[in-house]
């Protein structure tokens, strides 16, 4: 969602900004603007549509050695050039950009600022209204800012500059992530490390309810009540290669590919020395002592949260419930005694889980989040982390952290069930390598792939997935991924519930995929084949070497029957992918969606 990018230095900071936004671009977002401070005041440049549209803009004789961008992601007014940030105050002299949702900027408006004449439909421009009606009251910015927060409900990161006062960029957050990044000389401020890696790779995390100033020589963390902060800055692990697309045409074909790798990454980085699989001690009590395991999750997470309750219940027999994030707050079910919360996210951001994490917190409960984002506000805020170790996912369509995320916890539930004496009948290592070569050779696959996005996918307006036990979740997780990215209407169904009512939409030529990975099932799954095909579908059938039949379209290599989900999914991925290059789609920028969702 929103992203925030700031410098102040000696060097001219326009550049670096649009560069800092183009990394931002990922987080999914429908306009964008800059504003750069010289000495003949703050030069604004906004613009609907894409960096590229901004910097078409942008005055290019115009610079400044202080500056701050933001893309947006439209919550309070449509996306355009009036409401896009940065927001200035009325007389100009403060200009701010922010990523959040301020509840209560209605009240806020009626209580304080009546007299003032909005520009914008944003929650934001409320803020920095407020700051310019405190200092005008005697305040001084740092007051006036400080005031501000403390009467702002809701999320927020800002960075807001002073057209009039000193070169200082004052920055804050809470509920929404933020970094400061440091260098020789120079400053920065961004929503993640990738947006600046350009200039520097050493940060500094921000707290909830903290304010910084930051200057160029000098970064000064407080508390909103004014107390000193201190805090080590960390060096951010990314390669800067990591977050480039090199050859590919798109992240997401990119990411796709590097799945093989991944899940090898992730055996190794889960072996000890003795070539066990190997998880923190307090995370196998935590696990090991709960009587249920709550996994809470939102899209291709929950979606991996399914898979992931299969592998728990049958590998370390501990029930597990799987629950949406953005339901659970206000229908939670009836806990068990001794529940363990498991937050599942590759952002580690998205605001549906966190709020989820912040209630069963204040019970009391403990917390494990799986995420692939070391440091991110779910990793943070939860008793322990197991990390996915699938390097940066850039494009919106999520593919190697859902493959990641059911791995890590094939891991889990493999390490947990030896701890408590269970017998595990199978090598985890070895399967998972098996898995790895097999999605290679799937990865390898692409121009059959293509051919049958082309043959099955042309020009239809919907597509229906089918599929029986652990094939029906991976459906949910193929026709997500169709929808999302080439907007196909897509449904994924369990194949014994179609007969129920979804069957009435079957019609001459509507294309049906179905899994067929499960022995036990692969009959029935068949026969619901049958059915749709007896009503016109257009079956396209994904079978496992060793269930397949003369009529399937493509046959994945054979892996153990509880890691299919990491196979079968690669060619859904790429269907999903040819599916919308064909149709002329913005593949990792679909319309409407952002890459962390840090809005309830
Ligand atoms: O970062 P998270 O895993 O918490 O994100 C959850 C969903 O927003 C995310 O998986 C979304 O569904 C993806 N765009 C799917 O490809």
């Amino acid at each position: 969602m929103c992203g925030i990018v700031g410098y102040i230095g000696n060097h001219n900071s326009k550049e670096i900004l649009l560069k800092g936004l183009e990394k931002l671009e990922y987080r999914g977002y429908d306009s964008a603007g800059i504003a750069v401070k010289n000495e003949s005041g703050v030069h604004i440049f906004k613009e609907k549509g894409r960096i590229a549209d901004l910097r078409s803009i942008v005055d290019e004789n115009v610079d400044g050695h202080i500056g701050i961008g933001h893309t947006r992601w439209a919550t309070h007014g449509v996306p355009s050039k009036l409401n896009s940030h940065p927001h200035q105050s009325t007389s100009g002299r403060f200009i701010l950009v922010h990523n959040g949702v301020i509840e209560n900027y209605e009240l806020l408006k009626r209580d304080y600022l009546t007299d003032v004449s909005f520009i914008s439909e944003t929650d934001t421009e409320v803020i920095v209204q407020l700051i310019e009606k405190f200092v005008g009251e005697g305040l001084e910015v740092l007051e006036a800012f400080r005031k501000t927060l403390s009467l702002l409900h809701g999320s927020y990161a800002l960075a807001l500059l002073d057209a009039k006062g000193d070169d200082t960029i004052y920055v804050a957050k809470n509920k929404s992530p933020l970094l400061v990044g440091l260098g020789q000389d120079f400053n920065v401020v961004a929503s993640d490390a990738m947006a600046m890696l350009q200039v520097t790779d050493e940060y500094l995390e921000l707290m909830d309810k903290e304010i910084v100033i930051v200057t160029k020589n000098e970064v000064a963390i407080q508390k909103l009540n004014g107390e000193a902060v201190q805090r080590n800055s960390f060096k951010a692990k990314l390669d800067a290669s990591d977050i480039e697309k090199g050859t590919y045409p798109f992240y997401m074909l990119k990411e796709i590919d590097e799945q093989p790798l991944v899940i090898r990454k992730i055996i190794q980085t889960y072996q000890n020395e003795q070539g066990n699989l190997t998880i923190d001690k307090n995370i196998l009590d935590a696990v090991n002592l709960a009587d249920r395991i709550y996994i809470i999750a939102a899209g291709t997470s929950y979606n991996a949260g399914l898979v992931g309750k299969q592998l728990l219940e049958s590998v370390a027999k501990i029930p597990v419930e799987v629950h949406i994030a953005s339901e659970f707050g206000y229908n939670m079910p009836l806990l068990s005694a001794k529940p363990l919360f498991v937050f599942i996210s590759q952002s580690g951001e998205t605001a549906d889980s966190r709020g989820v994490l912040v209630h069963v917190k204040e019970l009391g409960y403990p917390t494990l989040t799986l995420t692939n984002v070391p440091g991110s506000t779910l990793s943070r805020e939860a008793d322990y982390t197991l990390l996915l170790h699938a390097g940066p996912e850039i494009a919106v369509a999520s593919t190697k952290a859902y493959t990641a995320q059911i791995a890590v916890i094939a891991i889990l539930a493999e390490v947990a069930a030896k701890r408590k004496g269970i017998e595990v009948n199978f090598d985890l290592i070895h399967e998972l390598g098996i898995a790895a070569n097999a999605m290679e050779v799937l990865c390898d696959s692409k121009e059959i792939i293509e051919i049958m996005a082309r043959e099955f996918l042309t020009g239809t307006p919907n597509c229906f997935f089918i599929g029986r036990g652990v094939d029906y979740y991976v459906c949910l997780e193929g026709s997500l991924k169709l929808k999302e990215i080439s907007y196909i209407q897509a449904e994924g169904f369990a194949g014994g519930e179609l007969k129920h009512g979804t069957i009435a939409l079957i019609e001459k030529g509507t294309p049906i995929v179905a899994l067929a990975t499960q022995k036990s099932v692969n009959l029935s799954i068949r026969g619901n084949v049958k059915e749709v095909v007896s009503r016109g579908a257009n079956p396209c059938i994904i079978s496992m070497k060793g269930l397949n039949m003369d009529e399937d379209s493509l046959v994945i290599p054979e892996v153990h029957e509880l890691l299919t989900p990491l196979v079968s999914v690669v060619p859904l991925q790429l269907l999903a992918y040819y599916a919308a290059i064909q149709r002329g789609c913005d593949v990792d920028k679909p319309r409407n969606l952002a890459k962390s969702v840090t809005v309830e």
